[in-house]
């Protein structure tokens, strides 16, 4: 059951797409006080949720703000993150969701001022809340009606599943030749590479530097042609500059967001000074999503939008009072305070709240305008809606690969998120590993992080094991920050290790693909914390470093530098998986409990679940080489199990064609029976 309870006047904010009548009477569960809502929460009982933030699973215990932030420090007292997720589970005898559809700044206070209670604070009260009640009371239940709630996600093209590799840094022709290049040469499968701002011409979106590119259409074809993606950064600031069509059709037509007098507004980031789409105007934001036609029209089949929070490097208007308040200090004795005041002003130059309340949208369809800061949480997911709106109008029939830095409910819709600008941390790649269940809560299931970390030199074995978890996210991207030490797999002397541990993600792609589509078309998550599938399982609910992944896996990445194994907490008797790459699989049956289980460097463990069956492909230089139609499939020894294989073109958008489902029975003498459209050659691994 879901029940809407509207307060105010809230602003559309298109997360929820099916239609409830706002209740009468008031919100059950809390108290409403006048600021906060406010309930309190029973001893030992968890909160699930809030997608891309910080700390664990369980996020009772911290104080947290949806208000999408341009932070690369992604610390255990961080409170905001890039996204804003306000969706929650709040625990105990009859676990129940809420949803706080409000596009302001939100905090949520969940036993961080005091153990019990959990206190959600708007700032002001224009907002639908809607409560969300199963009649089993279980997470997994809870997160399914609330993803009906929300909308279908997103469903990129099957590429997207491949490797890819990005580093800001690769400026030319050259560079993007020589990673494809070395990575073929080294016999490493890849299907993408990324470009980040210095494709462009002086960060222009929607422009391409001619002269480190003077024929682009012919690089992006002789890439394709080896199977590799190019896949451009879109940002979401248009350089001010004469003669730059994105520009002057912007002002001319007043596409952008303007200041109290109506000019517009001016902030800079990566080219200096920049106006910012109304992507909350729909005549605007189709303008600026056609734009990526740029693009398209020269073979490119993906894009990530960046910058969408949106971040600001400083605004026109503060930067010249900063200026002149540090000329008041030259020549002074820059004492405990002045150096403070001094480095203060300088330090919160960049997205400054007077910044964001400074400038507005105009939201059409007989809305009044509207201040920034009151929607800001609109405007990355918004941005994403522009291209995905506009693909859907140039592209019908064609899925394009489309991924966000900034987003809110509803984004999850239109493109997937990475999950920012990580370090090069061991502790990065255990967040990594906990966010993945609460972005599917949230709806995003086509997302992973920066794997080796983006900021900081990472290091060899960091590297390895974020691939062997990294091998199981939807999005797979090795990514890096300028200036950083470089990360492309062939760079390490443990080379061989990686690329084994690689082709083990085209083996599991058709289980993953199959498990992810599954996942998109019936609103499920795809990982999920053990406590969702094992709620009466006292211990299992304790656990956050293990977690399953689609029917059949239960992961348990190894995050700490040095380790040979790692303690695992079996909920039920599984088959451990231990594998250095597809020539080296090694099967063994363990028992539910808690267990020490050795992993050497170069291996990755993962289970297999009773009753559940894993297909796995040949390894393949590409996703467009993955061969789903001869598979061996791993199974418990003497039982029987089945398994649903899902299967498409990959491109087109014919999800719901039953040929795209097929059936693997296996009985328990070890006999396999398959039905399904296309042929296929099944054997039992052994
Ligand atoms: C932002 C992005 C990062 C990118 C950089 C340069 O920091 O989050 O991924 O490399 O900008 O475009």
């Amino acid at each position: 059951m879901v029940r809407k309870f509207t307060f105010g006047r809230p602003f559309p904010t298109d997360a929820v797409v099916k239609t409830y009548p706002a209740q009468e009477g008031t919100l059950p569960y809390f108290t409403n006080t006048e600021e906060s809502l406010v309930l309190t929460l029973e001893k030992g009982a968890p909160v699930y949720g809030l997608g891309e933030q910080v700390r664990g699973i369980n996020k009772r215990g911290w104080i947290y703000t949806s208000n999408c932030t341009d932070n690369p420090h992604h610390t255990e007292t961080t409170r905001s993150l890039y996204g804003a997720h306000n969706f929650l589970i709040i625990g105990g005898a009859s676990p129940f969701g809420i949803f706080i559809d409000y596009p302001g700044t939100l905090t949520f206070d969940i036993g961080y001022t005091r153990s019990d209670t959990l206190r959600i604070t708007p700032e002001d009260w224009n907002l639908d809340i809607y409560l969300i009640e199963t009649e089993d009371h279980l997470p997994a239940s809870i997160v399914h009606t609330f993803r009906q709630m929300i909308g279908r996600s997103y469903i990129p093209p099957k590429w997207a599943f491949g490797y890819g590799q990005s580093r800001w840094g690769y400026k030319d022709e050259a560079d993007f030749r020589e990673v494809a290049e070395t990575y073929a040469e080294n016999g490493f499968p890849l299907d993408a590479i990324y470009m980040d701002i210095d494709y462009m011409e002086r960060y222009k979106d929607f422009t391409v530097s001619r002269e480190r590119f003077p024929d682009f259409p012919g690089l992006v074809n002789d890439l394709k042609e080896q199977g590799v993606h190019l896949v451009p950064i879109i940002d979401a600031g248009v350089k001010i500059e004469e003669g730059y069509p994105v520009y002057e059709e912007g002002v001319e037509k007043g596409y952008f967001c303007k200041e109290e007098d109506g000019t517009p507004f001016v902030g800079a980031v990566w080219p200096g000074k920049a106006h910012f789409p109304d992507m909350l105007n729909p005549e605007a934001r189709r303008w600026f999503g056609l734009h990526y036609k740029y693009l398209l029209d020269q073979g490119i089949e993906g894009f990530w939008n960046d910058m969408n929070e949106p971040a600001i490097f400083y605004s026109e208007k503060r930067l010249n009072k900063v200026f002149d308040e540090v000329a008041e200090l030259k020549g002074q004795n820059l004492d405990l305070e002045k150096n403070d005041r001094f480095l203060g002003l300088v330090n919160t130059l960049a997205n400054h709240p007077e910044d964001y309340r400074s400038f507005y949208h105009e939201p059409g369809n007989g809305m009044e305008r509207v201040r920034h800061d009151k929607v800001h949480n609109l405007y990355g997911y918004n941005m994403t809606r522009a291209a995905g709106e506009a693909f859907e109008e140039l592209e019908p029939d064609k899925r394009i690969l489309m991924f966000s830095r900034a987003s809110y409910i509803g984004m999850h819709r239109y493109g997937g998120i990475w999950q920012g600008d990580n370090m090069a941390w061991w502790s990065h790649l255990l967040m990594n590993i906990k966010m993945m269940p609460s972005l599917n809560m949230c709806g995003f299931l086509y997302t992973g992080a920066d794997l080796g970390g983006f900021g900081g030199d990472t290091t060899e074995d960091l590297v390895l094991r974020w691939l062997q978890f990294g091998i199981f996210t939807p999005l797979m991207r090795n990514h890096s920050a300028m200036g950083t030490r470089e990360q492309e797999l062939y760079r390490f002397s443990n080379m061989e290790s990686a690329k084994k541990i690689l082709e083990l993600r085209y083996c599991l792609l058709p289980y993953l693909y199959s498990e992810y589509m599954k996942a998109a078309l019936h609103d499920e998550m795809l990982f999920r914390p053990l406590a969702f599938d094992y709620p009466q399982d006292t211990q299992a609910v304790q656990v956050e470093d293990q977690l399953l992944l689609g029917e059949s896996l239960m992961l348990a990445p190894v995050y700490q530098p040095n380790a040979e194994g790692r303690y695992v907490y079996l909920p039920e008797d599984m088959l451990l998986i231990t594998t250095t790459g597809p020539e080296d699989i090694r099967l063994k049956l363990m028992t539910a409990g808690h267990h020490y289980v050795p992993v050497a460097e170069n291996e990755l463990i993962f289970f297999l679940r009773k009753g559940h069956l894993l297909p796995l492909a040949a390894p393949a230089k590409n996703t467009a080489a993955v061969d789903d139609t001869r598979l061996q499939v791993i199974a418990w020894p003497g039982t029987e199990a089945s398994y649903t294989l899902y299967s498409d073109d990959g491109v087109s958008k014919d999800y719901e064609n039953p040929e795209n489902l097929s059936d693997i029975q296996l009985s328990s003498d070890g006999r396999i029976t398959y039905t399904g459209a296309l042929e296929r050659n099944l054997t039992l691994w052994n």
